[in-house]
């Protein structure tokens, strides 16, 4: 039998507990391994739930008890996610977890440390939620060589974006509505200005890649400036809104972004909307792939960490190998990153021609909307965008064209 130990039992922790007691039997027999959950840590107790004679609340009895083979750390923040990670990965543990936040900051050492200790630290449902991405980057595509990620990855914002343009509405009010549905978090800053996608990103290119990508290093923009306005546009266009975080790896650069995106209805990422989760990758061998899926909930999440016990319980006494190196990946400045911009400016559709004389030839994309209109430029970098937009007056908004 292999004994687990979960540490913190709100969502996602009672998801795993409910995973692994109602599919029991089913992985036994699929995998011939006996999962067993021993404790569940929690500062909380939990009179009359089935678990309530599981609950401990000091750590020291889960680090100190050598019949725990698996931690299963669902707290979430990395104080103290951290510690209790490391110290459980000394003593020879395997850790599994579902925390982005700490993987991005701390997923370097903790690999290292599992490594050293002949555990596994595994952590498929970090990104993407309950969609098999991750063990692909490690295993199944590990014959290829990864140059493009490009994933919608935070549900709660393309949620918030899809409502924004299947009713017209504005950022505020879809947010106020998907914090009452429990899509959206009370404080809603870590998704609304894209830090999540950012940390999901900086994982999934650490290991796509193999080096060590800081997640402060990524430019990162959230969707809080968009606006039912941009909706307009984007319908006029035959295009759609999402948060995109990519990174690419070109002549050994690798570049990495979080922004809205104008994304086009031939893209496969056009069509994924609600709280879905897409990730799209492109191999040197492969071509082009998509993970489509569940990016979130307790238990899709659930059953992406005890997919990750599975495996954990398998390579008990070795490790699954699972890392990348420590050195940091450099990332080119997006600056010189080329792409075309939509543009919103003040005026008539009859004053482009000024626009056209700082930005060159633009495309022009009429609303309806009195006092303002579009135009698309051609391909420039960023750097070129901000010199020409600082040289004009009345914008009043820009987003980015995704062009595959
Ligand atoms: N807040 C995250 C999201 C949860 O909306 O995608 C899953 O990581």
């Amino acid at each position: 039998m292999v004994q687990v130990a979960v540490l913190g039992y709100g969502t996602v922790g009672s998801g795993v507990v409910k995973v692994i007691d109602t599919n029991h039997d089913s992985i036994l027999e699929k995998t011939g391994i006996d999962l067993n959950v021993k404790y569940i840590l929690d500062l909380r107790d939990f009179p009359g739930d089935p678990n309530q004679d599981k609950i401990v609340h000091d750590f020291e009895v889960i680090a100190g008890d050598p019949e725990v083979d698996i931690v299963v750390e669902v707290m979430g923040g990395t104080k103290p996610a951290f510690s209790f990670s490391k110290r459980a990965l000394e003593a020879g543990k395997s850790v599994c977890t579902s925390n982005k936040e700490l993987v991005a900051r701390h997923g370097t050492e903790l690999l290292q440390t599992a490594k050293e200790h002949h555990a596994s630290y595994l952590f498929e449902a970090s990104c993407g939620g309950g969609i098999p991405i991750i063990r692909p980057l490690r295993t199944s595509l590990c014959a290829d060589v990864i140059d493009e990620i490009t994933g919608i990855l935070n549900g709660t914002t393309n949620y918030i974006l899809s409502k924004m343009i299947d009713e017209g509405l504005e950022f505020d009010d879809v947010l106020k509505d998907a914090q009452q549905k429990g899509y959206a978090e009370r404080n809603p800053e870590a998704d609304v200005e894209g830090y999540d996608a950012c940390r999901k990103i900086a994982i999934l290119s650490s290991l796509a890649y193999g080096k060590r990508v800081d997640f402060t290093d990524i430019y990162t923009e959230g969707i809080t400036k968009i606006t039912s306005l941009d909706i307009l546009y984007a319908r006029k266009m035959n295009r759609t809104i999402k948060l995109l975080a990519y990174s690419k790896m070109q002549d050994g650069c690798v570049t990495a972004m979080v922004a809205p995106y104008l994304v086009g209805k031939e893209d496969p990422l056009y069509s994924v909307n609600g709280v879905f989760n897409a990730i799209f990758v492109h191999g040197n061998m492969l071509g082009d792939a998509m993970f489509y899926g569940q990016g979130a909930g307790k238990e899709a999440t659930a059953s992406a960490v005890v997919a990750d016990v599975i495996e954990a319980a398998a390579f008990l006494g070795s490790g699954a190998v699972s890392s990348w190196k420590p050195e940091k990946q450099a990332l080119t400045d997006v600056s010189g990153t080329e792409k075309r911009f939509f543009v919103r400016v003040k005026g008539e559709v009859s004053e482009a021609a000024e626009m056209e004389k700082v930005f060159g030839p633009v495309e022009t994309v009429q609303a309806g909307i009195e006092g303002e209109y579009g135009f698309v430029t051609a391909c420039m970098t960023e750097k070129q965008y901000e010199d020409c937009a600082a040289q004009v007056q009345g914008i009043l908004g820009m987003i980015r064209m995704r062009d595959k």
